[in-house]
C-alpha cells in the first residue's frame, strides 16, 4: 500500500446546526463528528493528518489537542480563514503537505458514517487501479444537491458537475460524488493551484480537479459505495438525528453479532457507552443508559430502564423495573415492578421482588425482599429474609439514619424498623412490629400491642344490630 496522508476538511461554520461551535465538534451519540473521521482513518495509518480549520478554529484546535481520537494521528492544522470552497480548502492544506509523496485521502469532517473497512477498500482500489484520482461515489436518486458523476459513452468518468451547475439531463444522473477522494500527491498540488471560481456559486470547486485529470490523460476511477447510507453528511439537526439512528442501529447490530439477543431491537434505546456481554437477552422496550454494563446470560425481560448500573451474569431484571446507579450481583432477580435507586448494592442470589424499592441499600448474598418493601440507607446480612410490607424508617423529617440487619434474620411482614437501629444475626422480628430499639442476635423482637380475644363479642353485636332492624 502507498503511504497515505489524510486531509480532513473542517472549516465550515455549520450555521444550520444552530449554536456557535465549529460543526466538526458537534457531538453525535458517540463522539464529535471529527472523531468519527479520525477513528475511521486511523487503521490506514496515515503518515500525517491535516485538519483544515476555519470557523472558530481555536475551539477546534483545543478540542483536537485533547480528543482521544486524535491520538495515533500526527495532526497538523491548516487554516482557511475564508471559506471560498472545497478546492480553496485543500489549497490551504498544501503547505502542510510539503515533502509528502503518496496518496492523499481527502475527507470531510461532517461525514461521520464511513467505516474503516470502506476507506481501506477505497484506498486499495485506488492503488490497484494505479489511478491518479479515485472518487468515492454512490447512488442517490434525484433530485438532490450532490455533484453528479458524468461519464462518457464508454462509461469513463470525465468530470463532476455540481447540482447548481447541472443541465436538466445531468440533474437526473443517479451516481453522485461523496466528496471523498484518493489523489496522487504529485497531481494534486498543481491541480489545486490552478483552480478558478468561475461557476454558479463563485467557489473554488475541488471537484474540478476530476476534469483536469481526465483532460491530462491521467487514470481517473470511481469506487462505488456498496451502502449509500455511509455517505450521509450532517448539515442540520435533522441530519444529525438520522446519523444517530444509524449509529444506534450499528451499536445493536454489533452486539447481536457478538451473541446478544434483542426481542425487538427497534424498541430499545442504548447509549453508546453501554456494554452487554454475549448471551444476554434484552426484551422489548428497554432503555440502557449511561455507564451501564450487562453481564453474560442476563435477562432483561422488558419495559425497563437501567442507568449507570452493572448487572452481573445470570441476573434477571423482570418486567417494569427501574435500576439506577446500582449494582446487581450474579443470579439475582429484580422485579417485576421494582425500583432500585442510587447506591444500592445487591449481592449474588438475592431477590428484589414486586413493588420493592431500595435506596443506598446493601443486600448481602442470598438476602431476599420479595414483596412491597422499602429498604433505604440499610445493610441487610446474608440470607436474611425481609417480609412483605417491611419499611426501614430512615428519615425523621430532618436527618437520614441507618438500619443494620445481620445475617439469617427473619423480618416478619409489615414491620417498621425505625432507624438508627441494629438487628443482630439470627434474630426474628414478629410480624407487624414497630421496632425502635436494637434487637440482639438470635432474639425475638416484638413491638406491637398484645392481642386480646373477647369471647362471643361479635355474635352479641350482631344480635343487637339485627334486633334494631325489626
Ligand atoms: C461537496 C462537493 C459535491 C459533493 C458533496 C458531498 C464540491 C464543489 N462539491 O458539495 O460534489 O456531492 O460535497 O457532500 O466540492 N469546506 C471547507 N471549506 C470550504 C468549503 C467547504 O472546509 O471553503 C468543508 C465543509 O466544512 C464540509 C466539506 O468541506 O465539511 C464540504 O463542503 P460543502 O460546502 O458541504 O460541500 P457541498 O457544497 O455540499
Ligand atoms: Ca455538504
Amino acid at each position: 500500500m502507498d503511504t497515505i496522508c489524510c486531509i480532513i476538511l473542517a472549516a465550515g461554520a455549520g450555521k444550520r446546526m444552530g449554536g456557535d461551535l465549529p460543526k466538526a465538534v458537534t457531538q453525535t451519540r458517540e463522539k464529535a463528528l471529527i472523531d468519527h473521521l479520525l477513528d475511521a482513518v486511523a487503521p490506514l495509518k496515515p503518515s500525517r493528518t491535516i485538519v483544515v480549520a476555519g470557523h472558530k478554529q481555536e475551539v477546534l484546535k483545543s478540542y483536537l489537542a485533547t480528543s482521544t481520537s486524535s491520538k495515533g494521528h500526527a495532526i497538523e492544522i491548516a487554516i482557511q480563514d475564508e471559506q471560498l470552497g472545497t478546492g480553496h480548502a485543500v489549497k490551504c492544506a498544501l503547505p502542510a503537505l510539503q515533502g509528502f509523496t503518496g496518496t492523499v485521502l481527502i475527507t470531510y469532517a461532517d461525514h461521520p458514517l464511513f467505516t474503516a473497512e470502506t476507506l481501506k477498500l477505497f484506498t486499495q482500489y485506488h492503488s490497484f487501479k494505479k489511478a491518479t484520482l479515485t472518487m468515492l461515489s454512490f447512488k442517490a436518486p434525484p433530485p438532490n444537491g450532490y455533484g453528479k458523476v458524468i461519464r462518457d459513452g464508454k462509461g469513463q468518468v470525465i468530470r463532476i458537475t455540481e447540482a447548481k451547475d447541472c443541465n436538466p439531463e445531468e440533474a437526473l444522473i443517479p451516481e453522485v460524488n461523496s466528496g471523498f477522494y484518493a489523489v496522487d500527491s504529485s497531481f494534486l498540488k498543481p491541480a489545486v493551484e490552478s483552480l478558478t471560481n468561475s461557476n454558479a456559486q463563485g467557489e473554488y470547486y475541488l471537484t474540478d480537479i476530476v476534469e483536469k485529470a481526465c483532460k491530462e490523460g491521467q487514470t481517473v476511477t470511481a469506487f462505488p459505495l456498496a451502502d449509500a447510507s455511509e455517505a450521509a453528511g450532517v448539515n442540520n439537526p435533522y441530519e444529525l438525528s438520522l446519523v444517530n439512528d444509524i449509529l444506534a442501529q450499528r451499536h445493536i447490530k454489533r452486539l447481536q453479532l457478538e451473541g446478544v439477543s434483542f426481542a425487538d431491537p427497534k424498541s430499545c434505546f442504548l447509549d453508546a457507552s453501554v456494554t452487554i456481554a454475549s448471551g444476554a437477552h434484552i426484551g422489548p422496550n428497554v432503555q440502557l443508559r449511561g455507564a451501564t454494563t450487562i453481564g453474560a446470560d442476563v435477562v432483561v425481560e422488558g419495559t425497563a430502564i437501567i442507568k449507570d448500573s452493572s448487572i452481573a451474569s445470570n441476573a434477571i431484571i423482570k418486567l417494569g423495573s427501574h435500576v439506577e446507579s446500582s449494582s446487581i450481583g450474579k443470579h439475582s432477580t429484580v422485579g417485576p415492578f421494582a425500583h432500585v435507586r442510587p447506591g444500592s448494592k445487591i449481592g449474588e442470589h438475592c431477590r428484589i421482588g414486586n413493588f420493592v424499592e431500595t435506596k443506598n441499600a446493601t443486600l448481602r448474598d442470598g438476602a431476599k425482599a420479595s414483596h412491597l418493601t422499602y429498604l433505604g440507607d440499610c445493610v441487610v446480612g446474608e440470607n436474611t429474609n425481609i417480609g412483605a410490607g417491611t419499611i426501614t424508617c430512615n428519615y425523621d423529617g430532618y436527618n437520614k439514619a441507618t438500619t443494620t440487619i445481620g445475617k439469617d434474620v427473619f423480618i416478619g411482614s409489615n414491620s417498621a424498623l425505625v432507624a438508627p437501629i441494629t438487628v443482630g444475626d439470627g434474630a426474628l422480628i414478629a410480624a407487624g412490629s414497630v421496632i425502635t430499639r436494637d434487637v440482639p442476635a438470635d432474639a425475638l423482637g416484638l413491638g406491637r400491642a398484645r392481642q386480646e380475644n373477647k369471647e362471643h363479642w361479635a355474635k352479641e353485636r350482631r344480635k343487637v344490630l339485627e334486633s334494631g332492624k325489626r
